[in-house]
């Protein structure tokens, strides 16, 4: 594998495990540096530890017994979620489980075809090629990567005005596997070169619980059944806030308490870190009181909602509106996005009677 790039030096098309572009935010969804090695601990290596998403993984692995069986690359393969749900580890463990190399780069870094081009033709047979954020390629190297999903070629334009001329490079055969959290923002072509196509669920509460409970075990802190249960349901349904919450709350166990991480323990965290009972942090709160206090409750503009959070509204729809939507206290309409009922409960104020919220549904 490639060597692990740092922000620090210039950004190299390939790494190994890129951080997340943006920092979201105290308790959202994208990884954050200092939480890079606690991934790389926690990550499940096979998709037996892989917890949840049942479907998907049966799938997955008749598919790739069967490009086994065929001494074959898998198809390739576009996993959409928003962040922390499982795709990066998903991408890691069908090369595992292939037996073969992963070569990763994201959408943003993958800047000119040269680069694009270094990659493939250093790829070995049936490699995984992992492309993060893949709906961020831009539009020259998306053109390019089109053959060498089809025919396992590359057309390279060397030099430039008349005498420029192409050549077209072959390539080993390969597996894409795309990553991305706003699978709309895909092309219709690139879509369609994929031949599977998934969407990760948000986790039920009992199958985060699982996964903190095997992050207790390997990160070697003592975790009651109550309390996994409680930081499960706190959550979002999303593993990397799970395992997350498990750290924070591990600090106040061993400050504050015996080192074991009880019910009490963690409601004393869980309410330090101003995570409420549903898994909203203050940022998913500050969205909903400013959309109830400045916009009557909707329909208002993400961009608008973004400017009066001070977000940037690529987070605002990244992250926290999906689970805000889910969690039923946000609702997406053609003339901008409106609270429910439940929203104004959430944050402590009364719905208005006979609010505009319901005329819109
Ligand atoms: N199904 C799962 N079972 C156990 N742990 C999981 C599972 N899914 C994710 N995790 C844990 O959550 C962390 C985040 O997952 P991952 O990095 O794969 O998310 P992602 O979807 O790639 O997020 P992003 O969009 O930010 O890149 C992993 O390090 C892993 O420890
Ligand atoms: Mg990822």
């Amino acid at each position: 594998m490639e060597p692990f790039d740092t922000k620090h030096r210039r950004r190299e098309p390939v790494r190994e495990d890129p951080p997340s572009p943006v920092d979201r935010g105290p308790l959202g969804g994208h990884s954050l540096p200092e939480e890079d090695r606690f991934d790389m601990a926690l990550r499940p290596a096979t998709l037996d530890e892989f917890v949840g998403q049942e479907k998907l993984k049966k799938n997955l692995h008749v598919f790739m017994q069967a490009a086994k069986a065929r001494k074959e690359p898998l198809d390739h393969c576009l996993f959409c979620a928003p962040p922390g749900l499982g795709k990066t580890t998903l991408a890691n463990i069908i090369a595992r489980e292939m037996g073969v190399n992963l070569k990763q780069t994201s959408g943003p870094i993958l800047e000119r075809v040269g680069d694009l081009a270094a990659i493939l033709t250093n790829l070995s047979e049936n490699d995984i090629f992992f492309i993060d954020e893949i709906h961020r390629l831009n539009h020259s190297v998306e053109e390019a990567l089109y053959p060498a999903l089809e025919n396992c070629s590359l057309d390279i334009i060397i030099g430039q005005g008349p005498s420029a001329k192409t050549i077209c490079l072959p390539l080993k055969r390969f597996t894409l596997v795309g990553a991305t959290t706003r699978a709309g923002l895909l092309t219709g072509p690139l879509r369609d070169r994929f031949g599977i196509v998934s969407h990760l669920d948000y986790y039920e509460a009992q199958e985060l619980a699982q996964i903190i409970e095997r992050s207790s075990r390997l990160l070697n802190v003592p975790v009651e059944p109550d309390a996994a249960i409680e930081i499960a349901r706190r959550s979002r349904g999303t593993p990397r806030i799970a395992n997350r919450l498990l750290r924070r709350v591990r600090d106040f166990a061993e400050v504050q308490g015996t080192g074991r991480v009880t019910a009490d323990i963690t409601r004393t965290a869980l309410s330090a870190l101003e995570v409420d009972e549903k898994g909203l942090d203050s940022i998913d709160r500050k969205i909903l009181t400013a959309i109830i206090e400045k916009f009557s409750g909707g329909p208002v503009g993400i961009e608008t909602i973004a400017v009066s959070v001070s977000e940037e509204p690529e987070t605002v729809e990244d992250v926290y509106e999906p689970y805000l939507i889910k969690a039923g206290f946000l609702a997406r309409t053609p003339r901008g996005r409106v609270v429910t009922p439940a929203a104004y409960v959430q944050v402590g104020k009364k719905p208005p009677a006979g609010s505009k919220t319901s005329e819109l549904f």
